[in-house]
């Protein structure tokens, strides 16, 4: 094991952490741009960043990378610190993401996700522990996206809320249903009307997180459970193993990178 990789046991409550970050970002500068990928990304990620020519695309890819990092670094650290161009995130060809540690290989299991300025990250260093995160921005949204990819319950249940939690309850309806895609890493390719999120099962959980409840047509959704919480402005949701005692723990206000 190399030196400042903390030796944690099979099963320690560290190494079961759930750790989160939510960061809001601003468009980088070009020029700090430039200097952010000199210094902190591999010659591989900086291939990748080139390849994108939306400028919103490359701002998200940049934050969510640059957060991934830090947050990674914070956690795997002990009393050394791997410099951030050694920690590097890739991507399986289904689109789920992993994080490598140079002179380490891969290590725990990550997920990500992107809404307006907003990067929610989710970082645990137990490998077997597999889940996916989701963020959305609280915001009005279009009659199609019921039709095309919430169930008739679901949109009930939307209909019914009181005008000031339409928004919220819609957002948390599409996000719990992300979470789940991303945590049994299908992603957008099987139906969401398979999911049906259900108000009911509504629980809390643990400091600032809820539990909702939900079925999966022809899969044991038995084994999962997704939790949600607010958040600035913004509804994130975490779909976890239901064995699974891990405790989800925020990492708060990550250091400015000193470039
Ligand atoms: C996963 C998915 C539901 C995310 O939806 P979204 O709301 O658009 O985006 P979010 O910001 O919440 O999440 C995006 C992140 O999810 C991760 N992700 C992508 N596909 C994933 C999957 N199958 N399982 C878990 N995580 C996935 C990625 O890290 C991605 O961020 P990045 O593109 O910056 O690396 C959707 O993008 C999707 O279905 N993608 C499938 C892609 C695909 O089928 N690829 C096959 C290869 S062609």
């Amino acid at each position: 094991m190399k030196e400042g990789i903390p030796s944690l046991e099979e099963g320690s409550p560290l190494l079961r952490m759930i750790n989160w970050t939510f960061s809001r970002f601003t468009d980088a500068p070009p020029l700090k741009t430039v200097q952010l990928l000199e210094r902190f990304f591999s010659d591989l990620e900086i291939e990748e960043f080139q390849r994108f020519k939306i400028p919103k695309r490359k701002s998200e890819w940049l934050a969510s990378r640059l957060l991934v990092k830090q947050l990674v670094q914070k956690i795997i650290a002990t009393d050394m610190l791997f410099p951030l161009k050694a920690i590097t995130f890739h991507k399986e060809s289904s689109g789920v993401p992993f994080v490598m540690v140079d002179g380490l290989g891969r290590v725990g299991w990550l997920s990500i996700s992107h809404s307006h300025d907003g990067v929610l990250a989710a970082f645990t260093q137990d490998r077997k522990v597999h889940f996916g995160a989701d963020l959305e921005f609280i915001e009005s949204r279009s009659l199609d996206l019921f039709a095309d990819y919430f169930t008739p319950s679901e949109i009930a249940w939307i209909a019914s809320s009181q005008m000031d939690k339409k928004d919220f309850h819609a957002n948390l309806v599409w996000s719990a249903k992300e979470a789940y895609l991303k945590a049994i890493e299908k992603g957008l390719q099987m139906d969401t009307r398979k999911i049906e999120i259900h108000p009911s099962g509504e629980s809390s959980f643990s400091k600032g997180w809820n539990r909702i409840g939900f079925m999966v047509e022809g899969f044991n959704s038995q084994s999962w459970q997704i939790l949600y919480s607010r958040h600035q402005g913004f509804v994130m949701t975490i779909c976890l193993p239901e064995n699974q005692s891990s405790h989800l723990v925020e990492i708060e206000a990550l250091p400015d990178l000193d470039y």
